[in-house]
């Protein structure tokens, strides 16, 4: 028995059928082997390649469990040779049909379902499909905006599809290992006041209160710690962020937060059991394997030797300061830069001297130029010592006991390429520092596949604001000093260090939090540090500053930024490539046209009449 109907064919089009001739899918399309041989099964998926061999019709059916080859066979099913060869790919069909293990030379081993295939006797088509913007069934270039535009399509091409799968396994395992640390899964709400986080909120007119407005959180930070002052203990969301900045590649601007926070902790256990569920989680994400202790490492000597505050600890290439050497030196743009109190340092490239030409050196230097450096001074280290080892623009101004004690202190060998920046501390070092991360990435100084993750604590509490020249919170205004600098406070504000840690990967920062304060009076003495007023403090965050004073327990926490983590996991570049409907740089979305104009009605209803500023 064999039957067909077409999308033309009104009385089942399309559809699934119902009383007797109602189909129910049997089996995905991942599943089915050699066991199943002779049994009648019901199928159904998307046409991802047909091959015609003669009058044998091949089809590669697809879902998101796998690929099942089906064979429409004229000699058993001769009315379904019309349709057959109306398919085209991405067509949506069910099929009925039997089991057949394959003959032995085309058993396809690299296919789950490679060792049988489905002989059809039924066949419906349950959709067509328009002439494709792209190719689905493979990876073949196209652009990314037309990608984005039909992301619905490039969402079920292998790559993306299996970035979002991963993703998935990954915020379950995050969910099993912070339930079983006994957090609890609690929602906040998005329609909100304002957030501290520091960056432009997004915001919502009322239309119930005219010319007022709800701003979006940049995340669930006073909403979670008024949880522990509820009791709760332990919270965690998996939640949407949103912060209208400058977008780059591991930037949107909604992004996704998992978000933790608990009580009766200091620092030290927050580390301790935030190391152990990331552990799990990820150890878990990797089928089971064991995932090392994470280091810790200080702020300052973060700065020092990687330049950043998230480093890269996949390879070597530290930053080395030299200042003392060449601060008297006769090369003056070193000498200038110690006597106006700032730095010079090296950047020791092992055994590359030779493969860096000029136009490679100018290029490093347009490089740093990015960061506000003046230039890239370089040496290269040839056989002996002394300036004559040295092919260098600044050995004329060197003598033979600075190169040597630079050689010394760097440990610079023959063949080796020296760079050098001078200039203040903040700027040389995030200079040098982003020229390491550029070398470490064109001399490919690491196994793309390892995993370093690393604790950066004993951040600076506050940081001098360079336009205002005041005192602001590096974090956010209610982290914590640390218990031994509170007394710093007032006396010397740089010095005071915060109970704040970062969780950084391979170089990004995947995670942020800190004790909070607790206590009222440390949080006026911030507040104050800050130039926050009584009334300002009291305007934008009144509320928490009352529940503070209804019994607040010391509590902590942490938010991991779940896009990047995921990207890092999955081996992207680009947090676009693990989120099912990003953003563009623009903020725009291709697929659905957002932001977009809104009716003159709407806007009526909201109080708000549109006037654009030049
Ligand atoms: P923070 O602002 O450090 O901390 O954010 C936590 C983590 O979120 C990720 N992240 C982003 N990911 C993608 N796009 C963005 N625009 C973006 N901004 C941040 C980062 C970052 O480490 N409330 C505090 C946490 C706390 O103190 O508990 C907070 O939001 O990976
Ligand atoms: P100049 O004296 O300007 O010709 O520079 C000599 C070398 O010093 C060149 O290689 C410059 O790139 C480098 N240089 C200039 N300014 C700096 C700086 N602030 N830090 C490091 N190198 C520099």
């Amino acid at each position: 028995m064999t039957s067909t109907s077409t999308p033309n064919d009104k009385s089942s089009t399309r559809g699934l059928g119902t009383g007797a001739a109602r189909w129910q899918r049997s089996h995905n399309l991942g599943e089915l082997d050699a066991s199943h041989a002779g049994k009648e099964v019901i199928l159904m998926g998307w046409v991802h390649r047909r091959r015609d061999h003669g009058q044998l019709v091949f089809i590669d059916l697809r879902d998101r469990f796998g690929l099942t080859q089906v064979v429409i066979d004229p000699a058993i099913a001769p009315s379904l040779m019309e349709t057959a060869a109306t398919i085209r790919n991405e067509f949506v069909l069910a099929i009925k049909g039997v089991v057949n293990k394959r003959p032995d030379g085309m058993i396809n081993k690299g296919l789950p379902t490679g060792g049988i295939e489905v002989s059809v006797n039924e066949l419906r088509v349950l959709n067509a499909c328009d002439v494709l913007p792209f190719p689905v069934s493979d990876e073949a270039e196209t652009s990314e905006s037309l990608r984005l535009k039909y992301r619905y399509l490039d969402l079920r091409r292998p790559r993306l599809k299996d970035n979002i799968l991963k993703r998935v396994k990954f915020v379950k395992a995050m969910r099993r290992a912070l339930e079983s640390h006994g957090f609890l899964d609690i929602e906040t709400p998005f329609l909100y006041k304002s957030t501290p986080e520091g960056a432009r909120e997004f915001l919502v007119p009322s239309r119930v209160h005219p010319a007022q407005f709800y701003a979006l959180p940049q995340s669930p930070q006073l909403f979670k710690q008024v949880l522990m002052i509820s009791g709760f203990d332990r919270y965690y969301q998996v939640v949407k962020c949103f912060r209208d900045e400058d977008l780059r590649a591991d930037r949107q601007p909604e992004f996704t937060q998992v978000d933790c926070e608990m009580s009766f902790v200091d620092e030290e256990a927050i580390l301790a059991t935030f190391e152990s569920i990331i552990r799990q989680a990820v150890g878990e994400f990797f089928d089971g394997e064991q995932i090392p202790v994470f280091p810790r490492m200080n702020y300052d000597d973060a700065m020092e030797h990687y330049g950043v505050d998230k480093p890269d600890t996949r390879f070597d290439l530290k930053l080395q300061d030299v200042s003392r050497i060449v601060g008297s030196s006769g090369f003056k743009v070193f000498a200038e830069a110690i006597s106006t109190g700032g730095i010079v340092n090296a950047i020791v490239v092992k055994g590359q001297a030779d493969a860096f030409s000029r136009k490679d050196i100018d290029e490093l230097t347009d490089f740093v130029r990015q960061y506000g450096a003046k230039g890239l001074a370089w040496a290269k280290k040839g056989q002996g010592s002394g300036v004559a080892s040295w092919q260098s623009p600044i050995g004329k101004f060197l003598s033979d006991e600075t190169v040597d004690a630079i050689d010394h202190k760097t440990g610079a060998q023959a063949g080796d390429l020296i760079l050098f920046g001078a200039g203040g501390y903040d700027m040389t070092k995030a200079s040098l520092g982003a020229l390491r991360n550029h070398l470490g990435a064109r001399l490919k100084l690491y196994d793309p596949e390892q995993l370093n993750f690393l604790w950066v604590v004993g951040f600076p509490l506050l940081e001098k604001d360079p336009d205002s020249n005041r005192w602001i919170a590096k974090h956010h205004p209610f982290t914590s000093p640390r218990p031994e600098d509170i007394g710093y406070l007032s006396s010397d504000p740089g010095r005071v260090r915060a109970s704040a840690y970062d969780l950084v990967l391979n170089g990004n920062e995947v995670a942020g939090g800190s004790i909070r304060i607790h206590d009222p009076e440390v949080q006026k003495k911030v507040f104050a540090t800050v130039g926050l007023t009584d009334g300002e403090a009291q305007a934008k965050f009144g509320f928490l500053l009352e529940a503070l004073k209804f019994g607040a327990p010391p509590h902590g926490g942490i938010a991991f930024g779940l896009d990047r983590l995921t990207m890092i996991l999955t081996g992207c570049d680009a947090i676009r490539d693990v989120i099912v409907f990003p953003k563009t740089q623009k903020g725009t979305c291709l697929m659905t046209g957002a932001p977009g104009e809104v009716s003159l009605d709407q806007l009526r209803d909201l109080h708000i009449r549109v006037h654009r500023l030049e």
